[in-house]
């Protein structure tokens, strides 16, 4: 089968990365190892939104449940390739049926992500975050009985309570947050005790102990920044080829510096990682240093995996290219992965031009 190979780095392990591997997702991704890839970050073909022109692709299977049987068998395989302590970013949006064998009656949204995801956890994925990609620009609508469509969510999945993810590469400028009616001063009026919790907790409720702390030592945020939060307000895809579901770059960014490690150990492919401390250097904040985190000898390393089963006009490899991860996409139409790899070529030739 063609592949197409843009990357000349060193491969030690023998992954494809670097590569567009063209066929269905399930058939290629069985040929890639277990536990070897660190992130996956993908938008499938949504339920019966687009016609990807070539036969065997999702997305047109006629009832939802059937389209949830389809990625569910591209994802355990992702399931199967993910190392441990990998994640799965997920950006799927719904569909208004038109008939009631879509799934829902004739104008009613069919809730199609909700039902995969739910099938996903029935299967042992966590959903960590369920993030909101607002669009300042999203397509004008002509309805007049309900409101427009203005956000897709993008889901954080894992297989293990414990996951590497490096939320020190991500922090976003802070405002003082002492001021916060739920953490300002002694928290009485809305029920906050310093160590315990507040009175109408329910058993499920989150804990605003390390804000507790951060102010007891008199530290208003952190000197990184803040955690950027889970509504990310990303305009809708600039580019412009011959591809029409592309994801813009900037909500592939967090989930790359997130998830996929800057180094992993070539040895046995751990991810390094980042101190806590953080060193200060004037009045600048720096990021920690990144550690070995394995009792491999040698300290030789490469970048972390990410893999994109649906790579479209591949802009998680453009992506992976710019912050200098390795990557691996599939990708079943061979006229979309060609045009990917005539986009990450350019991204390419750029980065050594600006080297
Ligand atoms: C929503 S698009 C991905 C867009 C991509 N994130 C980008 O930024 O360009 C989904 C892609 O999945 C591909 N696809 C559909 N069925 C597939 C299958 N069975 N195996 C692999 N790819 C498939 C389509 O051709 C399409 O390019």
């Amino acid at each position: 089968m063609n592949n197409k190979k843009l990357s000349n780095e060193h491969n030690t392990m023998g992954l494809p990365t670097g590569q567009i591997l063209v066929g269905d997702a399930v058939t290629r991704l069985r040929e890639l190892p277990a536990g070897s890839v660190d992130t996956v970050v993908t938008s499938p073909p949504y339920f019966m939104l687009r016609n990807y022109g070539v036969d065997g692709q999702i997305g047109l299977e006629g009832t939802v449940e059937d389209w949830v049987q389809a990625l569910l068998a591209v994802l355990r395989e992702v399931a199967r390739v993910l190392k441990p302590g990998g994640s799965l970013w997920l950006n799927i949006g719904d569909t208004y049926a038109r008939h009631e064998r879509h799934g829902a009656l004739p104008k009613g949204l069919v809730l199609a992500p909700e039902r995969l995801l739910l099938a996903l956890i029935s299967e042992g994925w966590m959903v960590r975050n369920k993030v909101v990609w607002a669009k300042p620009n999203p397509m004008p609508a002509s309805v007049q009985d309900r409101l427009s469509t203005t956000w897709e969510p993008l889901y954080l999945l894992t297989r293990d309570r414990r996951y590497l993810f490096d939320l020190d590469a991500i922090r976003v400028p802070a405002r003082s947050q002492l001021n916060h009616p739920t953490t300002a001063g002694s928290g009485t009026k809305y029920g906050m005790r310093s160590k315990a919790r507040p009175h109408w907790s329910g058993p499920l409720a989150g804990s605003n102990s390390g804000l507790e702390q951060m102010k007891a030592r008199g530290v208003s945020s952190h000197p990184l920044g803040k955690n950027p939060g889970d509504v990310w307000t990303i305009a809708t895809a600039a580019y412009r080829g011959a591809h029409f579901a592309t994801f813009p770059e900037a909500l592939v960014e967090r989930p790359l510096l997130a998830t996929c490690p800057e180094r992993v150990c070539q040895g046995c492919g751990a991810a390094w990682r980042r101190a806590r401390v953080v060193r200060s250097l004037g009045s600048l904040a720096v990021l920690g240093a990144l550690r070995k985190s394995c009792g491999c000898v040698d300290r030789a390393w490469q970048s972390g995996i990410v893999l994109d089963p649906f790579m479209g006009a591949g802009t998680v490899g453009v992506v992976a290219e710019r912050l200098h991860r390795r990557w691996i996409g599939i990708e079943l139409n061979p006229d979309f992965a060609q045009l990917a790899t005539r986009r990450i070529r350019a991204v390419n030739s750029e980065n050594q031009a600006a080297a």
